[in-house]
């Protein structure tokens, strides 16, 4: 699939998100951050706000739950039309069957993972889905700075999925910006969560394309 750019819009206008996404046409996906003030203490969007930005995006929709209870609520966001939805393992009871049920569903399985939990008990769980993110900040917040310790589980997942022949997506989100993201690529992720880089650019499509040609960069000169 090569390298995909995904801005999350939490640090981008609320009061005029429809205007916020037309500013980003080059973006592959929008990033959109679901928070219940459980999982994480912040609360944001619910499944009729996915379903309102799916009618104002060009581009589809990826929905990151940081919800509890990600096994019940999961399915409200595939019928709210995000083409993709990443539920935290640590948020699911299980895992094999709410990927199964999102795909059945229609649209992509992603599972993400909280910088203290581990890839390697998830091994045998990998064919089972369309993406994994690893969350590069503790969820909750956009803004935050980049957590190197994180880039070991970026290589160990994209070793484990090679290993089984997958073409899994990895995600990277949390401090990516044109500092951070070559690290990310380096260590084997292909897609690549930006919210305040994005956002906070003065023409946030021209940001969205710098980081694209810097990630895309390092994958030519491992060749
Ligand atoms: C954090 C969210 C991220 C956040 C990223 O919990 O999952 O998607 O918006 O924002 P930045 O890129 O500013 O770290
Ligand atoms: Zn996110």
């Amino acid at each position: 699939m090569g390298i995909q750019i995904t801005p999350s819009i939490l640090n981008a206008d609320f009061a005029n998100l429809g205007a916020e996404v037309a500013r980003i046409p080059g973006a592959d996906w929008v990033h959109v951050d679901v928070m219940d003030n459980h999982f994480v203490p912040n609360l944001t969007f619910g499944p009729t706000m996915v379903e309102a930005l799916v009618r104002a995006s060009e581009r589809p929709i990826d929905a990151h739950l940081m919800i509890t209870d990600a096994d019940r609520h999961a399915a409200e966001y595939v019928e709210a039309g995000a083409g993709s939805v990443t539920f935290h393992v640590e948020a699911a009871a299980a895992p094999v069957r709410l990927a199964r049920e999102i795909r059945k569903q229609g649209a992509r399985a992603s599972m993400a993972l909280k910088p203290a939990t581990p890839i390697e008990p998830y091994e045998d769980l990998l064919a089972e889905l369309d993406m994994v993110l690893i969350m590069t900040v503790e969820p909750g917040f956009g803004g935050q700075s980049f957590l190197d310790l994180c880039l070991p589980k970026i290589r160990t997942a994209r070793a484990l999925m090679d290993k089984h022949g997958l073409e899994t997506w990895l995600q990277v989100d949390g401090g990516v910006s044109l500092e951070t993201i070559e690290r990310c690529a380096e260590a084997g992720a292909d897609v690549f969560v930006a919210g305040s880089a994005v956002f906070s650019a003065d023409d946030p499509d021209a940001m969205v394309a710098a980081l694209r040609a810097k990630a895309e960069a390092v994958g030519t000169q491992s060749l």
